[in-house]
C-alpha cells in the first residue's frame, strides 16, 4: 500500500482540497432543495434538526469517508475491498449511484446553461419586452425541444471532461480554486438584490419563522427528521464515494477532523445563503402561486423574477444561472471522478498503465447515453416510455419521468442504504478504532465512536424509511 501511495496523485494544497470538497458538496441540492424544505418543514425548527443531524451524523460520516479513502489510498471499490470482505459489495452501490445521478445532474446543468443563454439574448435583443415570454413559456419551450436540450447536455458533459481530464490537482483543484470564491461573490450580489426587494420580508418569514406544528406528532417529527436527513446526505455528497475518492488524494499531513468541520459548515452556510438569494425574491416578484422548489423554482419562478426587474433583469439572470452552473459543475466533476478513480485503481491493480484521459472519455460516454435519454424525456414532457411508470398500483405511483426514476433508485434507496452499511461496517465490524487511527485525534474519539455505532445507524434507518416513503409516495409519515 505504501508504494501505491507514493505514486498516487495528490491535491496541490490544503486550500485546493477544501475548495474541491466544498465544491462537491455545494450543488443543486443546496439551491433548490434546502430553502424550500426548511420553509415547509418548520423553518427555524427544521434548521435546528438539520444542524443536529449534520453534527451527529454528517460530520461523523464525512470523517469516516475521508479517512477510509486516505487510509486505503483507493477510490470507492478499492477502499471497500481493502477494508472489509463482508461489506465489499457496498462499494458497488457507490459506483452505481454516481452513474445514475450523473445522468440527470448533467441535464439540469445543461438547463442552467440554456437559461444563461436566454438571459444573454434578452440582454442583447431585449427579447423579453418583445415576445413577453413568461417563465412557464420558456420552460415549456425548452423541455419540449429535445434537440436543443441534448446539444446543451453534450456541452455540459464536455465541460466536465475538460476538467476531470486535467487530473486531481491540474483540473479539479484548479477549477474549484477559482470557481468556489467566484460562486460566493456572485451569491452575495444576488442576495443583495433579493433581500432589498419590496415584499422580500414575506420570504424571510417563510424560511425562518419557527413553526413547531410538524413536531406535534411522532409522525410529523419523523417526517422532518427524514427530510432533513435525506437533504443533508445529498447535500454533503455522502454515501456516493465522492468523499472517499477525494480523501484518497489527501496528504497524510492534513487534519481530517478539521477539514470535515469546514466542509460541513460551509455547505450549510451556502445552503442558507442560497435560500436568502432565492426565496425572498421569489416571494417579492414570483407572482401568485410561484413554485418554491425544484426545477420550477429555478427555471420558472426565478426567470419571472428577473423579467420583473426590468432592463437590468437579464444581468442578474446571467449572474444567477452562472453561479448555479458553477455549483452544478463542481458537483458533477466529483461524481465523475469517483468513476474515473475506480478505473485508474483497477488498472493499477492489474499492473497496467492508467490512462486518465481515456477513462474520462469512457466514463462520460457511458453516462451520456443515459443523459441523452433524460434530456430527450424533458421531465416527461415528450411522452417517452419510463420504466414502472405509474404501474406500482399497490404501493402508490412513484415516477413519472426518467429523472424521477433514476433519482429514486440513487438518492431514494442506494444512498441511504450505502451510508447505513458503512456505519455498521465501521462501527461494528472494523470498530471505530479503524478510523480513529487515521484521523489521529483523541478529543473527539469517544464522540466519534458513540455516533458511528449508535446514532448513525439509527438515523440512517429513519432516513431510509423516510426516503422510500417519499419517493414511492407510501404516505407512512
Ligand atoms: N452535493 C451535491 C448537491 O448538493 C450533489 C452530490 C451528491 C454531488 C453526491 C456529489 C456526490 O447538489
Amino acid at each position: 500500500m505504501q508504494e501505491n501511495r507514493s505514486s498516487r496523485a495528490q491535491w496541490g494544497s490544503k486550500f485546493g482540497f477544501l475548495m474541491a470538497a466544498i465544491g462537491s458538496a455545494v450543488g443543486l441540492g443546496n439551491i433548490w432543495g434546502f430553502p424550500y424544505k426548511m420553509g415547509q418543514k418548520g423553518g427555524f425548527a427544521f434548521l435546528l434538526v438539520y444542524l443536529l443531524l449534520a453534527i451527529f451524523v454528517g460530520f461523523i460520516i464525512m470523517n469516516s469517508e475521508l479517512a477510509l479513502g486516505r487510509k486505503t489510498g483507493k477510490g470507492i471499490i478499492g477502499a471497500y475491498n481493502a477494508a472489509s470482505r463482508r461489506f465489499k459489495w457496498v462499494g458497488i452501490l457507490g459506483v452505481i449511484s454516481p452513474l445514475l445521478i450523473l445522468m440527470f445532474y448533467c441535464v439540469l446543468g445543461a438547463y442552467c446553461m440554456q437559461y444563461m443563454f436566454l438571459n444573454f439574448s434578452e440582454l442583447a435583443m431585449g427579447v423579453y419586452s418583445k415576445s413577453a415570454m413568461t417563465g412557464v413559456d420558456s420552460f415549456t419551450a425548452m423541455i419540449t425541444n429535445p434537440f436543443g436540450c441534448i446539444i446543451f447536455t453534450l456541452l455540459f458533459v464536455l465541460l466536465n471532461v475538460l476538467v476531470v481530464r486535467g487530473g486531481v490537482s491540474g483540473g479539479i483543484e484548479k477549477f474549484n480554486k477559482v470557481g468556489m470564491p467566484a460562486l460566493f461573490v456572485m451569491l452575495l450580489v444576488i442576495i443583495g438584490r433579493s433581500v432589498t426587494l419590496d415584499g422580500a420580508v414575506e420570504g424571510l418569514k417563510f424560511m425562518f419563522a419557527p413553526n413547531f406544528a410538524p413536531f406535534s406528532t411522532f409522525k410529523g417529527f419523523v417526517s422532518v427528521l427524514a427530510a432533513a436527513g435525506g437533504q443533508m446526505f445529498f447535500s454533503l455528497s455522502l454515501a456516493m464515494g465522492a468523499m472517499i475518492t477525494y480523501g484518497s488524494y489527501l496528504s497524510k499531513d492534513e487534519k481530517i477532523t478539521k477539514s470535515s468541520l469546514v466542509i460541513v459548515v460551509c455547505d450549510t452556510l451556502v445552503a442558507l445563503m442560497a435560500g436568502l438569494a432565492v426565496i425572498p425574491a421569489a416571494f417579492a416578484l414570483g407572482g401568485e402561486g410561484a413554485a418554491m422548489s425544484g426545477p420550477k423554482l429555478l427555471f420558472i419562478t426565478m426567470q419571472d423574477v428577473f423579467a420583473r426587474m426590468g432592463v437590468i433583469g437579464p444581468v442578474f439572470g446571467i449572474i444567477f444561472y452562472g453561479l448555479v452552473i458553477i455549483a452544478a459543475l463542481s458537483s458533477s466533476i466529483s461524481l465523475m471522478e469517483v468513476l474515473v478513480t475506480f478505473l485508474i485503481d483497477r488498472a493499477e491493480l492489474k499492473g497496467k498503465p492508467a490512462n486518465r484521459s481515456k477513462y474520462t472519455w469512457l466514463v462520460s460516454l457511458v453516462f451520456t447515453l443515459g443523459a441523452v435519454l433524460v434530456a430527450w424525456d424533458g421531465l416527461g414532457a415528450n411522452g417517452l416510455w419510463v420504466p414502472f411508470q405509474n404501474s406500482l398500483g399497490v404501493i402508490g405511483e412513484f415516477n413519472d419521468c426518467w429523472l424521477d426514476f433514476l433519482d429514486c433508485i440513487a438518492e431514494g434507496v442506494a444512498m441511504p442504504l450505502g451510508a447505513l452499511f458503512m456505519s455498521i461496517m465501521i462501527g461494528w465490524e472494523l470498530k471505530p478504532q479503524y478510523v480513529l487511527e487515521e484521523i489521529g485525534q483523541t478529543r473527539i474519539s469517544r464522540f466519534y465512536s458513540f455516533c458511528i455505532r449508535f446514532v448513525c445507524p439509527a438515523a440512517m434507518v429513519l432516513v431510509l424509511l423516510g426516503q422510500i416513503d417519499q419517493f414511492f409516495k407510501l404516505g407512512l409519515f
